[in-house]
């Protein structure tokens, strides 16, 4: 195993980075979306990547009959660098006893899965839940590097998972927890 250094590590040839940027920027083979259930655009990360993307992206997501929290579909990127969108929906943060943590677990997973399933080998996520829906960062940091390092050690076809931050705030605290959790 190569360790690399700097925005990310490497594990056998796989690499996780947690860097600070716009994830409508990235040319990777997808972006995730942090959406709501109707898949029908919104603020935040959701709006941005409908801004990027187009307007073909509102036509592709009415099609796809709306996404339960914790599920994951895929459209394609139209005008985004990214060849496609993997739609989740994040659970909205109820103080932590309405199964948030499995939820937001699941978002990861399940788009994790939905990569492996269409050839997508690289991938950036936003952090999923913690700006409109107010998971406390902290906690969702843990779950999300978690959950895609657990899955990169038993999926080699998931070249490159890049988490961006949009804040620089966001950025320290992902950074803390991936030393924390040895990511
Ligand atoms: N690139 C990367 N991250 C971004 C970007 C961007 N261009 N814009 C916002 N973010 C970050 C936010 O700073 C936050 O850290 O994405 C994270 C998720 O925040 P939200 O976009 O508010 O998503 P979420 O908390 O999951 O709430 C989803 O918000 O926009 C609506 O339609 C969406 O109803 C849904 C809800």
């Amino acid at each position: 195993m190569v360790r690399g250094w700097g925005a990310g590590h490497t594990v056998g040839m796989q690499h996780l980075e947690v860097v600070q940027g716009d994830i409508t920027l990235q040319a990777l083979d997808a972006v995730v979306n942090a959406a709501n259930t109707s898949l029908l655009g919104g603020g935040g990360v959701d709006g941005a990547i409908h801004r990027a993307a187009g307007p073909e992206l509102l036509a592709a997501t009415r099609k796809l009959g709306g996404c339960a929290t914790g599920e994951a579909k895929l459209t394609p990127g139209f005008k985004l660098p990214a060849r496609y969108v993997i739609h989740t929906v994040g659970p909205i943060w109820r103080g932590g006893n309405h199964n948030e943590a499995s939820l937001l677990k699941s978002c990861y997973r399940r788009a994790l899965e939905l990569a492996s399933q269409h050839d997508i080998h690289t991938l950036a996520f936003p952090s999923i839940s913690t700006g409109v829906y107010g998971y406390p960062i902290e906690q969702a940091s843990r779950i999300a590097l978690k959950e895609i390092s657990h899955y990169q050690k038993t999926h080699d076809e998931i070249k490159l998972v890049r988490v961006v931050c949009f804040s620089q705030t966001d950025l320290r605290t992902y950074q803390r927890t991936r030393k924390t959790l040895n990511v």
